[in-house]
């Protein structure tokens, strides 16, 4: 599995990163999440206002070939899993890593095709790169091809932030529906 081991390594390059600058760091050494701002087509997604709920947030990008369907799509059957009052209390957030492509326009049509309330988000460049950062995401966007296209590599865990605010987990590339559920239900208890 070359893309796997291409995805640990860029996990690796982002850790080995992540020293030389501010950033919320657990006790023990791990990042800590953060609050951030970021765009969505339907305005602004600022988490300060999302305190009482539960966020899974994703890194990943819309010409993602094969890795973001299969956690967004974990993630969306988890939301519908919950019951609607749940749900309510939920926040489904991908994050765009390719800035370049994705579109708020973009984001929202490809949300959309995983949950209706799943939300699509982007910033700049430089925006997203320090959010990223604050959760230990990484990313590597790589080489265009000949045919002008090109794939951006990435971290592909779900980051599970409290109804406090905090970082309180992430969940595996492969981790199945059931355990988004429980550890949802585990934190809005
Ligand atoms: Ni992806």
């Amino acid at each position: 599995m070359p893309k796997l081991k291409i995805f640990f390594h860029a996990l690796m390059l982002a850790a080995s990163l992540a020293g030389c600058s501010e950033q919320r760091v657990e006790p023990s050494g791990a990042p800590a999440g953060g609050d951030f701002v970021l765009r969505s087509a339907d305005g602004p997604v600022d988490t300060r206002n999302l305190r009482g709920k539960v966020l899974l947030i994703y890194f990943g990008y819309t010409q993602c070939p094969d890795v973001c369907p299969a956690s967004l799509a974990a993630g969306a059957q988890a939301l519908n899993a919950l019951s609607a009052e749940e749900r309510m209390k939920v926040r489904l957030i991908m994050v765009s890593v390719d800035p370049e492509r994705d579109t708020l326009g973009r984001l929202k049509e490809y949300a959309a095709y995983f949950h209706p309330e799943m939300i699509g988000t982007t910033g700049t460049t430089e925006e997203v790169a320090a959010v990223a950062k604050s959760f230990g995401a990484g990313y590597i966007r790589q080489p265009t091809r000949p045919d002008g296209g090109y794939a951006v590599d990435h971290t592909t865990r779900t980051y599970v932030v409290g109804p406090d605010g905090r970082l309180a987990a992430s969940l595996d590339l492969g981790t199945p529906a059931e355990k988004f559920v429980v550890t949802v239900r585990a934190l809005l208890k």
